[in-house]
């Protein structure tokens, strides 16, 4: 079971990485050549269309697999380990996040994703989330 949670994971990390990549690195271009009120249309429209109805369903996968996961480590969790130390120090980072996520989308439902606050989230977000995904690899080999 262990192993089934660990791949929807990865899986759910891929994704969420993969919608945060493309909103703080590759969309922005979009906005240097056509224009501030176009790249905003843009973003609504995929947000709308797509990113609210299937992205909420990976962040779940990937918190729920994660919690799942923890509740293996945590009987014998010592934190005097490098893996404990960088084991709590990625999952505080990715409730960090969360708290991000579900600040972004309140925003995005109350018609707020002009504000500056949503850009910086998601790259906060962007940035919170492959320092995540680099821990959890250290904390193996570290
Ligand atoms: C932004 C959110 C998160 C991201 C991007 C993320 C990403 C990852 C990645 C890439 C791995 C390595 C998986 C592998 O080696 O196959 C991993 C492992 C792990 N994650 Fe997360 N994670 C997140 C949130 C969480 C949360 C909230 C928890 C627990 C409360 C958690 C607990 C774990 C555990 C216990 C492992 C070790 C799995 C193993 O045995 O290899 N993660 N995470």
């Amino acid at each position: 079971m262990y192993e089934i949670a660990k791949i929807i994971h990865l899986v759910s990390a891929v994704v969420f990485g993969g919608v945060l990549f493309v909103e703080v690195v590759m969309l922005p271009v979009l906005k240097k050549e056509f224009g501030e009120e176009f790249f905003k249309k843009v973003e609504f429209t995929i947000i709308r269309k797509r990113g609210i109805k299937i992205v909420p369903l990976f962040v779940l996968s990937l918190y729920l697999s994660g919690l799942f996961m923890f509740h293996y480590h945590m009987k014998d969790l010592d934190l005097s380990t490098t893996f404990g130390k960088l084991l709590l120090l990625k999952v505080s980072i990715a409730f960090a996040v969360i708290l991000g996520v579900i600040t972004a989308i309140t925003m995005f439902k109350l018609g707020k994703s002009e504000n500056r606050l949503f850009d910086y989230i998601h790259q906060f977000a962007f940035i919170a989330v492959f320092t995540v995904i680099i821990l959890a690899k250290l904390m193996f080999v570290l």
